[in-house]
């Protein structure tokens, strides 16, 4: 056992020292001669055991360990007591005040005991108290790492097609608003945010030449194509605490009506978030420019929605878009424009203006298009 700083007080000075005596062999022993004085040293010293007679003039014993707790919580309290003292020990003893009432007079053997077994006491608790303050830490630890992996995978996506790091920002803001629209708890919404942000991160897995066709794919592309949700949950892997988010990419293709992939869930059966995710996906799609075709702009993008749900989307879901986007899409600009100050994972959407990086990636598409045509010519 370590050197403990250990508190006595007794207005009588005699007392302090016999205590000193018996005691500091081990121990460094601090000395008050009434609760005044005890509380001061508290403040100054780390403390870890404190002796107090009850009865003093000022402050009795039991009050000062009441008031010793809201300065230090921890320290273990022993209360040396005459047995007329019988309720005041009862008390203290029932507060949770007191760890022993010692009798007086005391004897020198049994309370070296008493003191020991307290200090071991002090210490069981100063050691489960760290290990939760390192695990936690830990925990923490690995969550950023998480995140810091998310970013590098989200980058390297970025790398691969300029156009869609911005996408999967836009489907990650959207895709929060919508489960906050619906009410989901803050566990449910970072995952979303993930979700949203990691939904396509498979496309890695997709050779370029598909990810950048002008036309629309041959069968055996789509098949490639559509491999894509369950590449991106392969990526994210067995990351603790990412589970959730994991089954929302995996399943951010699936239809309300069952006709989707890879699994062909239906309706409440496919995650909340993977169907939150479809919807913003699906939105932020339509209003930007895709390699195949031109952006169809806010008003036929929520028409097809509207027509659509119930079939690919769940009707609450939509319903929810349209309550912060507008029927008419008035409020899209605003939302786009906002900063993340909800972000959970720290997320902040890159000045980007959506219209303008479909067009760019359009033209990639053709520019690429063009060369390959000359390749093959
Ligand atoms: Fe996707």
């Amino acid at each position: 056992m370590r050197r403990h700083k250990i508190l006595v007080v007794d207005d009588e000075v005699p007392n302090l020292r016999l205590l000193r005596r018996v005691l500091s062999e081990e121990h460094d022993i601090l000395e008050a001669e009434g609760g005044a004085a005890a509380l001061k040293i508290l403040k100054d010293e780390d403390i870890s055991l404190i002796i107090t007679d009850q009865r003093m003039p000022s402050m009795t014993g039991v009050q000062l360990l009441e008031q010793s707790l809201e300065i230090n919580p921890d320290a273990i309290k022993i209360l040396l007591t005459g047995y007329t003292d019988v309720q005041a020990l009862i008390d203290a003893i029932n507060a949770g005040h007191v760890y022993k009432y010692i009798p007086k007079p005391w004897d020198a053997e049994e309370l070296k005991l008493t003191v020991r077994r307290a200090l071991e006491a002090y210490e069981l608790k100063e050691n489960n108290d760290r290990l939760v303050v390192e695990l936690s830490q830990a925990i923490t630890d690995l969550e950023s790492v998480s995140v810091g992996t998310i970013r590098a995978l989200a980058d390297a996506l970025d790398a691969k097609c300029d156009y869609t790091a911005g996408h999967s920002l836009r489907v990650s803001r959207f895709a929060v608003l919508i489960g906050r629209q619906l009410g989901l708890s803050n566990d449910h919404l970072r995952d979303v945010e993930l979700g949203g942000i990691l939904h396509d991160i498979g496309k890695i897995g997709v050779p370029e030449s598909i990810l950048w066709k002008p036309g629309s794919l041959t069968p055996e592309e789509k098949a490639i194509m559509s491999k894509h949700p369950v590449t991106s949950a392969e990526i994210i892997g067995d990351l603790k605490g990412l589970w959730r988010a994991r089954e929302y990419v995996k399943h951010h293709h699936e239809y309300y009506d069952g006709s989707g992939y890879p699994d062909g869930l239906k309706g409440d059966a496919i995650p909340i978030g993977a169907r939150i995710i479809l919807v913003s996906d699906a939105y932020d799609a339509m209003t930007t420019d895709r390699p195949y075709r031109e952006a169809i702009g806010h008003e036929r993008a929520v028409a097809e929605l509207k027509k659509m749900s119930g079939k690919q989307f769940d009707p609450a879901v939509v319903d929810a878009l349209m309550a912060f986007i507008g029927d008419d899409g008035r409020e899209i600009d605003r939302v786009l424009a906002e900063e993340f100050p909800d972000s959970f994972i720290g997320l902040t959407l890159p000045s980007v203006d959506p219209a303008q990086t479909g067009r760019q990636y359009r033209a990639e598409a053709a520019r690429r298009a063009r060369l390959a045509g000359s390749e093959a010519g």
